[in-house]
C-alpha cells in the first residue's frame, strides 16, 4: 500500500516525514490513485490548490491557449499575459472597490515577498506586523514572518523586523473567556502595537512599521479564523500608522471560504492582495499580487524590481485563463462553497458526539474545516485515514504548528457521496485510535 522513501530522495520537500508513503500515479475527481490500484479521497487538495477536482480536461483547455507561443521569458509581453492580468485585475478591484495593478510571480511565497517590496517601496522598508500563528511561505523573507521556528532557523541571517502579535486563536489566547471568542481588552490590544507588546514605536517612532500581513483564516496554524473586530481593529491600527496592509489570500482567496475572498468575511479592506493557489487549481506555479492604485505604479516600483525567467511562462498563464473560464462560468460559487460548509458540519458534528473522548470541536467555513482534538494526535490520525479503511483511503492536513489539529479542504465540487465516505473514513480512523490509546 506504502512504499519507504528511497536513498536518492532528498527529503526536505516532504512536509509529511512518514517512512512510508503512497506513491500517487493518477488523479480524478475528488479522488488519487497510489501504484498498487488503491482509491485515495483527497480532502487536503494539494493543501486547497485544487478547487475543481483533479481534470485533465483543464490542462487540455490550457495547452490549446500556450500551444502557438514560444517560452517567452517574464519580461515579454503577450496577449495571453494581459488577459490573465486584467481578470485577475477585475477579480479584485471590483471587491476592494478600486482600481489596481497585478503582479505575477511564481509561487505563493515568491508573491508574498513581491508584495513586501511592492509596500516598502511605498513606505519605506520597516517592521512587519504579523499574527503569531502566521504562516506566509517557506522563501527566505517569507520564513521569517511565519510562527515556527523551524522554518526560520536554517536561514538565521536575515534582518527583517517582524513584529508578532498574540494568537487570534481564542481556544489558544491566555486571555480568553472560555466559548466567549475575543473580549473588548483582547480587540484593543492590537492598537498597542509598540510599547508594551513589542517594542516598535508608531507614527512619531524612527522604527518605522511598514506592513501589516495577515490570513483571513490562518491555514498551518490549523484553520484559525481571527475574530472579525480584532482583524478590523489591527488593519485600522496599522492604517493609522502608515503601514501598506496585506492580505494573503494564497489559501482563502477564490472561494476557499465562500465569498471570492477571505477578508470579505470581516468586511476589511486591504491595500495589496496576494492570490495563487485556486488561480491554476494546482496544476502550475503561479501567484498574483494585486496592488491598489497608486502603490505599484511604474514611477514608484520600478520595472525590473522583481522579476524572474518563468514568471509568464506560457504554460502557467494558459492553465490560468483555462482556470479563470471555470471561475466565470460558477457564478454561483459562493452560496455552493456556503453550502459545502453546512453539508460538512453536519457530518463533522456526528464525528464530535460519536467520539467525545477524541474530538474537542469542528468548525467549518465554507470549503475548508478543522476538526480539534482533544490532545496533539493529528499526525496519528492523518496516518490511519491512509491506512484504516480497507477499502479507500483519505488523505487530510495536520501540521506541526498545530498538533491537535486536522485541516480539511477538499476540491470545492465535492459530492455528498464523497463527504460520506470523508466521514465513514474519519469515523473509522477514530474508532482505531481510540483502540491504541485504549491498549498503550
Ligand atoms: C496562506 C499561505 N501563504 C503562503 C503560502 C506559501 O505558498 P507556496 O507554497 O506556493 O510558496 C501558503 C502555502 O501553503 C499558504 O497557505
Amino acid at each position: 500500500m506504502t512504499a519507504s522513501v528511497p536513498s536518492f530522495v532528498g527529503a526536505g520537500n516532504l512536509v509529511y516525514r512518514a517512512d512510508r508513503v503512497p506513491h500517487f500515479v493518477r488523479g480524478e475527481g475528488a479522488y488519487l490513485w497510489s501504484t498498487d490500484g488503491r482509491r485515495y479521497l483527497d480532502a487536503e487538495a494539494a493543501n486547497g490548490s485544487v478547487p475543481f477536482g483533479y481534470d485533465s480536461g483543464l490542462l487540455d483547455e490550457a495547452l490549446r491557449h500556450c500551444r502557438d507561443l514560444p517560452a517567452l521569458p517574464s519580461f515579454c509581453e503577450s496577449e495571453l499575459r494581459l488577459d490573465v492580468l486584467a481578470r485577475i485585475e477585475r477579480l479584485v478591484g471590483d471587491v476592494v472597490g478600486e482600481p489596481g495593478r497585478v503582479e505575477l510571480d511564481l509561487g505563493g511565497a515568491q508573491g508574498m515577498e513581491t508584495a513586501l517590496r511592492i509596500a516598502f517601496s511605498a513606505v519605506g522598508p520597516g517592521a512587519v506586523v504579523v499574527f503569531e500563528g502566521a504562516f506566509h511561505g517557506r522563501s527566505g523573507m517569507t520564513s521569517m514572518l511565519s510562527s515556527s521556528p523551524r522554518y526560520r532557523e536554517l536561514l538565521a541571517g536575515w534582518g527583517l523586523e517582524v513584529v508578532r502579535l498574540p494568537t487570534p486563536d481564542c481556544a489558544r489566547c491566555p486571555h480568553a473567556v472560555v466559548d466567549a471568542g475575543c473580549t473588548t481588552g483582547c480587540r484593543a490590544a492590537v492598537r498597542r502595537w509598540g510599547s508594551e507588546l513589542s517594542g516598535v514605536g508608531g507614527p512619531d517612532s524612527t522604527r518605522k512599521v511598514s506592513a501589516f500581513v495577515f490570513e483571513s483564516i490562518q491555514n498551518v496554524a490549523g484553520m484559525v479564523e481571527p475574530d472579525h473586530a480584532l482583524l478590523r481593529n489591527a488593519v485600522a491600527h496599522a492604517r493609522r500608522n502608515g503601514a501598506v496592509v496585506i492580505a494573503d489570500e494564497i489559501f482563502t482567496g477564490m472561494h476557499r471560504t465562500g465569498p471570492r475572498w477571505g477578508f470579505q468575511r470581516s468586511g476589511v479592506r486591504p491595500d495589496i492582495v496576494v492570490a495563487s493557489k485556486a488561480l491554476t487549481n494546482g496544476a502550475a506555479a503561479l501567484s498574483a499580487v494585486w496592488a491598489r492604485e497608486p502603490l505599484a505604479d511604474p514611477a514608484r516600483y520600478r520595472p525590473g524590481s522583481h522579476s524572474s525567467t518563468f514568471i509568464a511562462i506560457p504554460h502557467a498563464l494558459g492553465v490560468a485563463r483555462a482556470v479563470l473560464d471555470r471561475w466565470d462560468r460558477w457564478p454561483q460559487a459562493q452560496a455552493d462553497v456556503e453550502a459545502l460548509g453546512e453539508r460538512m458540519a453536519v457530518r463533522l458534528r456526528r464525528l464530535r458526539v460519536g467520539h467525545p473522548d477524541l474530538v474537542r470541536d469542528v468548525t467549518t467555513f465554507g470549503g475548508a474545516a478543522r476538526i480539534v482534538l482533544t490532545g496533539d494526535h493529528a499526525a496519528r490520525l492523518r496516518g490511519l485515514c491512509l491506512t484504516a479503511d480497507p477499502q479507500v483511503g483519505l488523505v487530510v492536513a495536520a501540521t506541526g504548528m498545530s498538533p491537535d489539529v486536522i485541516n480539511i479542504h477538499p476540491p470545492l465540487v465535492i459530492s455528498d457521496a464523497d463527504l460520506d465516505v470523508m466521514t465513514d473514513v474519519l469515523d473509522t480512523s477514530l474508532r482505531r485510535l481510540s483502540e491504541r490509546k485504549e491498549s498503550s
